[in-house]
């Protein structure tokens, strides 16, 4: 039976205490070699996905640069259409092709500010993001299998709502700590371990000093 919705691949660099950025957004956990091996990852998949959070704070291009490949399309989760014009996923959408997902919410100037640009514009949901409709939609654009680049909140919502199928971290050799700090997984949480999904360890990979662990979702 072909599934409704993409294959969901969730990737992330933490620190050994689960963070992903410091407490002012210093994100770069990964080292040359990890950075090589996520973008001949991202050269097979795709679509990569971010939350527009990732995008104020880290400005990412999210192509395939360390590798030879091709770029998947990059796609952000921006309820309200936010995202600055001179934003490099907004700057670079000519040449690499882009999604700006957005719910019923976005006024009438920021989808004008978008429109301007040659991204195509995805409506999907009410106040937010709905994220089984989006991937539904994402599903009819022939995309197979998406890359979920975070950030923490994006993880969350993600995880809470069964949407993915395999995880894989670079556990790197820092400690950061930081109550404000973004980890991993933000949102609520769960109250319960065993609400927690299973996750079944496929395989790890020692790069120097930095761990790739990958995950499967039972
Ligand atoms: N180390 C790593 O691998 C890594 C990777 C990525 C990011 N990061 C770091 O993570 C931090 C950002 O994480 P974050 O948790 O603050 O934000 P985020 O997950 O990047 O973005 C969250 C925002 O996305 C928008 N969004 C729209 N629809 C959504 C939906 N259905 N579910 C979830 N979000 C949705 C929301 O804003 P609206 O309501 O306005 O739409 C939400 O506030 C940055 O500091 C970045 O450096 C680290």
């Amino acid at each position: 039976m072909e599934k409704s919705r993409p294959h969901v691949i969730l990737s992330a660099a933490t620190s050994i205490d689960g963070k992903i950025a410091t407490r002012t957004g210093k994100s770069k956990l990964s080292s040359k070699q990890d950075n090589v091996r996520l973008h001949k990852l991202r050269a097979k998949v795709d679509a990569i996905l971010v939350g527009k959070n990732t995008i104020l704070k880290d400005n990412p291009l999210l192509t395939v640069r360390h590798t030879k490949g091709k770029n998947p399309i990059r796609i952000v989760l921006d309820s309200k259409g936010n995202i600055p014009k001179k934003s490099k996923i907004l700057q670079t959408c000519s040449k690499v092709p882009t999604i700006i997902a957005v719910s019923k919410k976005i006024s009438k100037a920021n989808l004008r500010k978008l429109q301007k640009f040659p991204v195509e514009i995805i409506i999907a949901g009410q106040n937010s993001i709905n994220l089984k409709l989006l991937l539904k939609k994402l599903s009819s654009r022939k995309i197979k299998t998406i890359l979920v680049e975070g950030g923490g909140t994006v993880n969350w919502e993600f995880i809470k709502k069964d949407l993915f199928d395999e995880l894989i971290i670079t556990l790197s050799p820092f400690l950061i700590g930081g109550n404000t700090a973004i980890s991993l997984v933000e949102g609520l949480g769960y109250g319960k371990i065993s609400d927690s999904p299973n996750l079944r360890l496929k395989s790890t990979k020692r790069l120097k000093n930095h761990l790739v662990l990958s995950y499967i979702k039972l």
